[in-house]
């Protein structure tokens, strides 16, 4: 279905019944991303997921998509969907960033978190280099150069050998992603806030997921969140890069379906 907001117009799936439970995904991705866990999750959970603005069905606007304007969104949705309960956010990667942002400025809608395959820190200035470097030749040539680049290292080595199928639906899925809204996101991560600060205001219940073998964001980001939130646990997924979700969504299902059963029990 489509959601209309006042500037931005969203794709989002909405099933099933329960705890809500709102996905976010990573980058250059869309919805299409989390479809092993709407197929499982809406079982027992009111599952809603949102195409990102300039993401898969969700058509572009004017950027920079700072964090903050992304979890706006979330928000707007969560309301045109009248969810009056607390929800658990999940988000991936630029989703995780997106999950802070929520919890930031509406930590009271906020039930439980669970932070797949992110970080809580900032850019580094080589970080920022590279946004801007990418933004660049986003401009000059389209989304190809994001994707040719992020697509041989965004899953586990051994992935790519044993799951060629899984390889081209990745790279179907972020050539659904616009032109604008890449370089939007890439701007607005850029400049996205240190959540680091936050972290030991973060007393909901946490699952961090995170594949053993992701080659974006290392492992050691996940063991740092842990340390600083209370009530987190860590779920380490063997075999799995940075879309653990897809590349062992049992492993991955089941460590959020146990989660949500001690939420909702
Ligand atoms: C993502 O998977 O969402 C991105 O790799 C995050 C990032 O570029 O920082």
């Amino acid at each position: 279905m489509i959601i209309k907001l006042q500037d931005a117009n969203l794709n989002v799936e909405d099933l099933g019944g329960g705890i809500p439970l709102l996905l976010i995904h990573g980058f250059p991705l869309n919805l299409e991303m989390w479809r092993p866990q709407i197929e499982s999750f809406s079982d027992s959970a009111r599952v809603i997921a949102i195409d990102l603005r300039g993401h898969g069905q969700s058509p572009p606007t004017d950027g920079p998509y700072t964090m903050d304007l992304f979890a706006e969104d979330c928000l707007g949705v969560l309301e045109a969907l009248n969810v009056e309960k607390q929800v658990v956010v999940c988000g991936l990667s630029m989703g995780g960033y997106i999950s802070f942002a929520i919890f930031r400025h509406h930590p009271e809608i906020v039930g439980g978190l669970v932070l797949a395959a992110t970080r809580a820190g900032a850019d580094s200035e080589e970080g920022k280099n590279n946004r801007d470097k990418a933004i660049h030749e986003t401009e000059e040539q389209g989304t190809q150069s994001v994707t040719d680049s992020m697509l041989p290292i965004i899953m586990a080595p051994r992935t790519y050998t044993e799951k060629p199928e899984l390889v081209s639906k990745v790279a179907a899925i972020m050539q659904n992603t616009s032109t604008r809204g890449m370089i939007s996101a890439l701007q607005g991560m850029k400049i996205r806030q240190d959540s680091n600060p936050m972290l030991p205001q973060i007393e909901v219940p946490t699952l961090i997921i995170h594949g053993a073998d992701d080659q974006i964001i290392p492992l050691s980001e996940a063991e740092a969140m842990h340390s600083a939130i209370s009530d987190s646990q860590l779920e380490i997924i063997p075999e799995a890069g940075h879309l653990a979700n897809l590349e062992q969504p049992l492993r991955f299902n089941n460590a959020v379906e146990t989660f949500l059963s001690t939420l909702s029990g």
